[in-house]
């Protein structure tokens, strides 16, 4: 079994000779870099579109050709191109049903030698080696690429059990002032919870949590919306609620704390005085 060098242009992806044994794969540990310094590895976040490239150093053409791309040491079939013939014009078996209706190549890059092509919407679980195969070519070739599909984080309470929406209350007002509570409740695993305001700054509350059943009280002195935001990192889940609380009273801080012996830690300096 031989190893080629890496291409001296292409070098997003690393070619081996396999000339018998399709799927007995030798990886190597080095990676081919081009002059960007751009490696065998694809990041893209997950639901965007993943370009994944395979390109011969010779630009010969391959509209005339096969081109293979597989995944997972060649069990999943990703896309397949024989001389114009492909799952988007007509040829029905052999896609993985994983990958149906979401990869297209590039027509217009055949004749330079281009067989990438362009996995739409991407799931975490697109993630793992591609190999693009080029069968018909005297040695045949295969190159390998590694595609890493990120998680977002984004709401998915309802998708996961233990992604939980946070609920926020008012429990008790003056003209002065507010009292929120916001609640999380079968939060698992462990969630961080906090409150913002209007501007996104993050509020210092009392927290009380006991089996990632958390509450967070705070008091509140300013018109403003406020919100209660959770984050569970593990899962990539984070879910938010909003509320509006308006105080008409005129205030300020030396009176308010005199007037309620509130401890200065549990509720927001005055940032907005109401004008006489
Ligand atoms: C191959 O085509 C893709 C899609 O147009 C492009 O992004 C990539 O740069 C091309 N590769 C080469 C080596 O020209
Ligand atoms: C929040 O305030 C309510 C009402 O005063 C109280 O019952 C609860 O224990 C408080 N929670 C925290 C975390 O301070
Ligand atoms: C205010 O509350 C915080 C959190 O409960 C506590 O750690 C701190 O000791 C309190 N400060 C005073 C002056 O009571």
């Amino acid at each position: 079994m031989m190893i080629s060098d890496c291409f001296p242009r292409c070098c997003l992806v690393k070619m081996k000779l396999l000339p018998l044994v399709m799927f007995t794969f030798l990886f190597v540990p080095t990676l081919c870099e081009d002059s960007s310094g751009a490696g065998v590895r694809v990041v893209v976040e997950e639901d965007s579109d993943a370009v994944l490239p395979c390109s011969l150093s010779t630009k010969e053409s391959i509209v005339g050709m096969v081109f293979d791309w597989r995944k997972d040491e060649g069990q999943k079939e990703v896309f397949f191109y024989d001389s114009g013939s492909h799952y988007n014009n007509g040829r029905r078996t052999g896609q993985d049903e994983q990958f149906r209706g979401r990869v297209s190549h590039y027509e217009d890059q055949l004749m330079n030698g281009n067989a990438s092509i362009k996995i739409h919407n991407t799931k975490v679980a697109d993630s793992g080696i591609y190999s693009c195969i080029l069968p018909k070519l005297n040695p045949r070739q295969t190159f390998y690429i590694e595609l890493v599909v990120e998680r977002l984080l984004r709401d998915r309470s309802g998708e996961i059990p233990g992604a939980s929406k946070p609920s926020i209350t008012i429990l008790d007002a003056t003209k002065d002032w507010s009292l929120l509570q916001c609640e999380v409740q079968g939060a698992s695993p462990e969630p961080k919870v906090q409150l913002q305001d209007g501007s996104g700054n993050i509020l210092p509350a009392e927290e009380r949590r006991g089996c990632y059943y958390v509450t967070l009280n705070i008091t509140v002195t300013k018109t403003d919306h406020y919100l209660c935001v959770l984050t569970q990192e593990e899962i990539s889940h984070q879910s938010r609620v909003e509320t509006f609380v308006f105080i008409s009273g005129q205030i300020s801080v030396s009176i308010f704390y005199s007037q309620h012996h509130f401890n200065s830690s549990c509720f927001i300096s005055l940032k907005y005085l109401r004008q006489l």
